[in-house]
């Protein structure tokens, strides 16, 4: 018996130490300790030894399987441990490499001129406000003093959805929702960018671009408010020593009506291509709020007054980077959009 035991004992124990993976541990496992296996039968003939035989072969038995555990479980130790160490060697990375550059996106530059628009009217105490893309009739014209028949409602120039559903022509119909909403409450500082559509598609015209409206009521605003309030805008946006210049118009939701120019920011007002030799450029249409807008949107004309305005943000793009093409801005080639930042 106690030859046996040294027998297993020689043979378990270098197929521990030669066993290749986990799969061989489990396999020697069974083959050791399974029901059927070799240390298992060896200890149930401990009862077929002679009484004075059993203590030592039994010790022995013991022992022997002690050992063999703690083997089995060295072995698997190591065997996880070179497990990792290759896995390790299969992940390994140079991490002084030099890395895969990748594109940055960046702001389209129509972006980046609507928030420096917003932003200078912001600083002002302006607040953003903004209104539906799909606008009624109601909001986008009449409300506006823009009756029936009046040739700015023209079909030519929006998009219909039903007679009395469209496309907002202009940012303007977000003035009266915003008064309607705000009403009595003083004072209304509204700075209003947004997508305005119109049946235009050429050189200088798209169907879809964007304006920024402004609008400020208060008891006593005056023109002269108005006209100082852009003429900073028109300096922060250009250069300080910016000049402007108002021209009687007409709109029907303001009275008395100005269009805005400025120095023409490449010849300074000398006259050039650009200016059509004038030596000015309109940017913006503006005025003090009509006393009938006031009145639709629940403020007394006879208590405050008002003044709007409104921007064309492609025009005052192009002008500031000098872009000819107003279709530059929608074609998205990568190396006209690389040139801002
Ligand atoms: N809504 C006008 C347009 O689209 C622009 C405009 C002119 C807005 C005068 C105003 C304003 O608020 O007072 O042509």
């Amino acid at each position: 018996m106690l030859k046996k035991i040294a027998e297993l004992e020689e043979k378990a124990s270098r197929e521990i130490e030669e066993a290749k993976n986990m799969e061989e541990i489990k396999a020697l496992k069974v083959r050791y300790f399974g029901k059927k296996g070799a240390l298992t039968a060896l200890l149930r003939r401990m009862g077929e030894l002679a009484p004075e035989q059993r203590p030592l072969a039994g010790k022995k038995a013991h022992d022997l399987r002690n050992k063999l555990e703690e083997l089995l479980d060295r072995k698997e130790e190591k065997l996880r441990e070179a497990a990792l160490a290759a896995r390790w060697e299969e992940e390994r990375i140079d991490v002084t490499l030099p890395g895969a550059p990748f594109n940055l996106g960046r702001k389209h530059p129509l972006t980046m001129v609507l928030e420096e628009i917003t932003g200078i009217f912001t600083g002002l105490g302006f607040q953003v406000a903004r209104g539906p893309e799909i606008e009624s009739d109601y909001y986008n014209f009449e409300a506006l003093n823009i009756p029936p028949d009046h040739p700015a409602r023209d079909m030519q120039d929006s998009f219909y959805f039903s007679p009395k559903i469209l496309l907002r022509t202009h940012t303007s119909p977000v003035q009266i929702r915003t008064m309607e909403l705000q009403a009595p409450r003083l004072p209304v500082r509204i700075i209003v960018p947004g997508k305005v559509y119109r049946r235009d598609d050429d050189a200088t015209h798209s169907p879809m671009f964007h304006q920024v409206e402004g609008l400020a009521v208060d008891r006593g605003v005056t023109f002269a408010d108005l006209k100082g309030t852009l003429l900073l805008f028109a300096r922060e946006m250009f250069d300080q020593g910016q000049r402007i210049r108002l021209r009687p118009s007409f709109f029907p939701f303001t009275e008395p009506s100005a269009e805005v120019d400025i120095a023409c920011i490449i010849c300074r007002g000398e006259g050039c291509r650009v200016c059509g030799q004038s030596g000015w450029l309109e940017i913006l249409g503006c005025g003090m709020v009509h006393p009938r807008v006031l009145e639709v949107s629940g403020y007394d004309p006879e208590d405050v007054t008002g003044f709007a305005f409104g921007m064309g943000v492609e025009r005052i793009a192009m002008l500031k980077y000098g872009i000819d093409d107003l279709r530059l801005l929608f074609s998205n080639d990568l190396r006209f959009l690389r040139q801002f930042r």
